[in-house]
């Protein structure tokens, strides 16, 4: 199959036509030895092949201890946007594998409005991989070229080796940022102070801010049907955008109240992902009818925080210098939890939605092609299969490093864990009932409302304005689905677990829920659970979205017995459907 592809390839960038798939093998054995000769060899992705396997590291982290690492890094993204559109290397052209435009990279055809990255899908996890180590590839080779360029000397040999330990860093919104901002502060000013090689300190715009398009091409953001933000129209990458005008603006302060607002629910979301077993296929993607909750459904909450901004829809998402230390977060966390659960992998599985490569209801599975990423230059692909590592492409995380699966799961209570851990009741005679968690079962479709939309959840009356949620104290957190508005219609229901626990805890200690005991806690939660779909900031009427189902259930918890133990359900569901007929 390598040579075939290889050869289909080549093909039809010679020739300058689109091939199709059926093209008979024996071409191979046809090809003119002039046309081969003119080929031009593929990309390979490799990973930086320098300084050995290094951890990539938080931002804050990176910012605060490798001032050389860090300077080097802003320098080199700078450089790399600055890269030509046109080569196949710039930022402009690696950012558009994602979606828009649907054109091909490194020759790998394909066809129709959506790009190559597949969502909904078992290979959501895996596809991000090589894409992510592409950018940081091409990022650390800028990096060299700086550092390559100073003369000779220590300073020199100092940003050499800053430049072969460099790696992407990544963006941890899950933690408590210990009254910083969940946004650092080095992703969201306009302009950032960079010390250059020379000692020369100076106020440059930002390059973790946004990309300028240079220029942009209106036509490589097609919206026939006028669904989507004004993308051909916005000259750089927006965040909250002020309007949907050619004129907007970010809102910065809106960012990060969504992102504030959602932090202990994507954090709880998160440490459930860590800590309830499942098996790789329903952990990693939003398509394949788990209830704990998917890697994928927590990453799209993320992109949903940058509202009508590129980071919130699919065609968009990679032109915001975000989306690479969103996704690098996200493959740590894919990492970190292949660790906790090796024997678990991707399983064959038939596809929701198209990409640029994949049709809609073929099937995939770990050896299938990664598209368009090419692990040499003679044009063979990734797989999910031959990209399971991490340490093969040069870099690990910080938690990984020397780890056991105790001082691994130490480190993941540490960060993403809470003392609370279940309801406890108190019986007449004093003793305690075992602990119990309660959630709430949220269902909804991926796709059927044109484009991203969420449901948020409250704990007590709330105000209905959805720009409002994020600061309002009774929200618990909204639950996104990410999705291309132009995505043909599936039957996709995602259906996430949102952690109720703690907040019954936080409104028992204020005194507004009297007792723990389940009766009360069920009496209380068909009072006060409250539920709302917006999309685009606009309210959606519940019966308008198929599928749309809340079902609250509670079920034992073993609390963890030691700060290297991961608290675990037991025993069966209870459903309190109490909850669910009478509260709206
Ligand atoms: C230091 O390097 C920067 C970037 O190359 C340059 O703009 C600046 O003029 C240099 N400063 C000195 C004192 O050479
Ligand atoms: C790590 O610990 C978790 C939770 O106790 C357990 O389910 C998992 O199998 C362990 N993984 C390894 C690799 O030992």
């Amino acid at each position: 199959m390598v040579s075939f592809s290889k050869v289909v390839c080549f093909l039809a960038a010679s020739l300058n036509l689109k091939y199709s798939l059926a093209l008979p093998l024996e071409h191979n054995s046809e090809l003119p030895h002039a046309i081969k000769s003119r080929q031009q060899q593929y990309f390979a992705i490799t990973g930086v092949t320098d300084g050995g396997v290094q951890p990539r590291l938080e931002i804050r982290t990176l910012a605060s201890t490798k001032p050389e690492m860090w300077n080097l890094f802003l320098l080199a993204m700078e450089r790399f946007k600055a890269m030509d559109q046109t080569t196949r290397e710039s930022y402009y052209q690696i950012a558009g594998i994602h979606g828009a435009p649907y054109s091909a990279w490194d020759r790998v055809s394909g066809s129709g409005n959506w790009g190559y990255c597949p969502h909904g899908s078992n290979i959501f996890g895996p596809w991000h991989k090589p894409y992510i180590v592409l950018f940081e590839q091409v990022l650390q080779q800028k990096a060299k070229e700086i550092a390559n360029a100073l003369p000779a000397g220590t300073n020199k040999d100092k940003y050499v080796a800053a430049a072969n330990e460099l790696r992407l860093p990544y963006w941890d919104w899950a933690i408590d940022p210990a009254g910083g901002t969940v946004m650092p502060a080095s992703m969201s000013t306009k302009t950032i102070s960079v010390t250059y090689p020379n000692g020369t300190t100076a106020t440059i715009q930002n390059p973790l801010y946004t990309y300028n398009f240079n220029p942009l091409r209106a036509a490589d953001f097609p919206d026939p049907n006028n669904n989507m933000p004004p993308f051909d129209e916005w000259k750089t990458t927006l965040r909250q955008p002020s309007s949907s005008t050619a004129s907007a603006v970010s809102n910065d302060a809106a960012l990060e109240k969504e992102l504030k607002g959602n932090l202990n629910y994507n954090r709880a979301q998160l440490y459930k992902l860590f800590t309830q077993t499942q098996k790789y296929q329903t952990f990693s993607n939003k398509a394949s009818g788990g209830s704990i909750g998917n890697l994928e459904s927590l990453h799209d909450n993320i992109h949903s925080a940058f509202g009508s901004g590129h980071m919130g829809w699919p065609p968009a998402a990679a032109f915001d210098p975000a989306f690479w230390l969103h996704h690098c977060n996200v493959d740590r966390m894919l990492a970190l939890w292949q660790a906790l659960y090796p024997s678990t992998y991707v399983e064959s599985a038939s596809q929701k939605g198209p990409t640029y490569t994949i049709k809609k209801g073929s099937s995939q599975n770990a050896n299938s092609n990664l598209t368009p990423f090419h692990r040499d230059t003679a044009g063979s692909f990734f797989t999910s299969a031959n990209s399971r590592g991490i340490t093969n492409f040069g870099y690990t995380y910080p938690e990984l490093v020397g780890a056991t699966n105790d001082t691994l799961k130490a480190k993941i209570n540490a960060l993403y864990g809470s003392t609370v851990q279940g309801i406890i009741t108190k019986r007449a005679d004093g003793s305690s009932t075992a602990p119990r968690d309660y959630v709430a079962k949220v269902s909804m479709p991926w796709i059927g409302l044109e484009g991203t939309f969420s449901v948020g959840l409250f704990l007590g009356d709330f105000n209905h304005d959805p720009k409002a949620w994020a600061k309002d104290p009774n929200f618990l957190g909204a639950q996104t689905s990410m999705s291309n508005p132009y995505t043909p219609d599936n039957d996709v229901v995602i259906t996430n677990s949102v952690v109720l626990t703690q907040a019954l805890a936080k409104k028992h200690q204020s005194g507004e829920l009297e007792s723990l005991d389940e009766e009360t806690v069920v009496a209380y939660l068909a009072k006060n659970l409250h539920w709302e779909v917006q999309r685009q900031g606009v309210i959606v009427p519940k019966t308008d979205v198929p599928d749309f189902k809340v079902v609250v259930q509670s079920i034992e918890i073993k609390p963890a017995e030691s700060a290297s133990d991961f608290p675990v359900w037991v025993g069966g569901w209870s459903t309190h459907s109490a909850v669910t007929d009478s509260a709206n």
